[in-house]
């Protein structure tokens, strides 16, 4: 039989999605899952991207330009001006998805065999796109004790070998919610230039920062132009998952140009979706604040009620709508899919995401869980109690 590759083999399956076949089988079986496993938003898409795409009246869905539309860049550069970040449309690429910037990105900055240092627990696809790139990820551990607060810059520092390409961080957190301070962004900025490494940022949660806090990114460092680089998308800005619209941007020409060549590879990101997000851009900012008073809310609740829960550690998110988990379990895995095959109550059990495939480091977080809280309140109290029911009968 033809062989397949080393590197298709190395893929690591998405911690997210993998237990999707278990909770197929329990609604199968007639039972209600609740959905704590997957950042798919269940806030509406703004009125005023799906109606300009209804409204359109294009003939020939052609390709776009590579590098997306102009006026969708042109707009997308005033959208960053508007939060302190100073960039021209020719330092923006519109990819598909933030997904595909990552992807430009790795392949644009690493060779085969270089290293990429993440602090960890990270976005899980990160382990996919470097392992796709041939990189290797260089994990620094954060820890839930601190709310997964930058670890000691140094710990960075002594993990620099002469293959270091990048440190990448992802601000505000998914999987941690935790939001970096402008002094931890100075700190990493600091180094990314000491050792002449790029500083990949991925913002895709800029707006969603709570209890005052407020975002400070990569771009916003003086000095770090030729380091930094955004990673962004419209996905969960404005719960357009589906449109498959992102960018790559950064003030570094070769970076640009580099990227450039893989995006023609693919010829162009979807047009009607560009369409979509161009207008996307107008949504007034009322919307954000209601989003944010919503999700601020369902944390709250959420955090609350699983310190309630005997044995149970939770890091306090102060962006995006994840949160990490600390249970009284050896095996995160295995009871997520207890808790598909066997757990019920009321006919309602829950999905959860274990932590483990968020680490690189084997074995770390295997007693933890992300609960992503995209669900309306009363169904999020209902997961929680699901939760503690299933440890009291799980522990015995
Ligand atoms: C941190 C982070 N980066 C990137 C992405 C990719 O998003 P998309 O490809 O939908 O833009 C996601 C999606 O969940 C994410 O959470």
């Amino acid at each position: 039989m033809p062989s397949i590759s080393q590197k298709g083999s190395a893929m690591p399956e998405s911690p997210i999605r993998k237990l999707v076949p278990f909770a197929e089988d329990a609604k199968k079986r007639g039972a209600e899952v609740i959905h704590l496993n997957i950042g798919q938003p269940d806030i509406k898409t703004p009125e005023i991207a799906l109606e300009a795409v209804r409204k359109n009246t294009i003939d020939v869905l052609a390709y776009s330009r590579t590098e997306g539309s102009d006026t969708y860049r042109e707009k997308l550069a005033r959208y960053y001006g508007g939060n302190d970040i100073q960039v021209s449309a020719a330092d923006i690429i519109v990819t598909t998805g933030g997904s595909e910037a990552l992807s430009f990105v790795m392949g644009s900055i690493a060779d085969s065999g270089d290293e990429i240092i993440i602090p960890e627990p990270f976005y899980a696809n990160y382990n996919g796109f470097a392992t796709g790139s041939g990189v290797k990820v260089v994990p620094v551990v954060s820890r839930i004790e601190t709310n997964f607060a930058l670890p000691p810059i140094e710990s960075f520092e002594t993990l620099v070998t002469p293959k270091t390409k990048a440190i990448l961080i992802c601000n505000p957190g998914n999987p941690t919610g935790y939001l970096y301070s402008k002094e931890e962004i100075r700190k990493l900025a600091a180094l990314a230039k000491k050792h002449d490494l790029f500083l990949i940022a991925d913002e895709v949660y800029r707006e969603f920062t709570y209890d005052g806090a407020t975002h400070y990114s990569v771009l916003q460092e003086e000095g770090l132009e030729e380091h930094a680089i955004i990673v962004d998308s419209v996905s969960k800005r404005y719960s357009m998952c589906g449109a498959r619209i992102g960018c790559l941007v950064s003030k570094n020409k070769n970076v640009i140009r580099t990227a450039m060549k893989f995006a023609q590879a693919r010829l162009s990101p979807p047009t009607y979706a560009q369409i979509a997000a161009e207008a996307a851009l107008e949504t007034p900012q009322s919307y954000f604040d209601d989003v944010k008073e919503e999700y601020v809310a369902r944390r709250n609740l959420l955090v609350d009620e699983l310190k309630k829960i005997d044995g149970v550690q939770v890091a306090t998110p102060k962006g995006a709508f994840y949160c990490i988990a600390e249970l009284p379990i050896s095996d995160a895995d295995d009871f997520a899919q207890w808790l598909l095959e066997d757990f019920r109550v009321n006919n309602e059990t829950v999905m959860i995401a274990p932590a483990a495939g968020f680490y690189a480091t084997p074995g770390l977080g295997k007693n933890q869980i992300r609960i992503a809280y995209v669900l309306d309140k009363e169904r999020l109290k209902r997961a929680v109690h699901i939760l503690k029911e299933a440890l009291n009968s799980y522990i015995g």
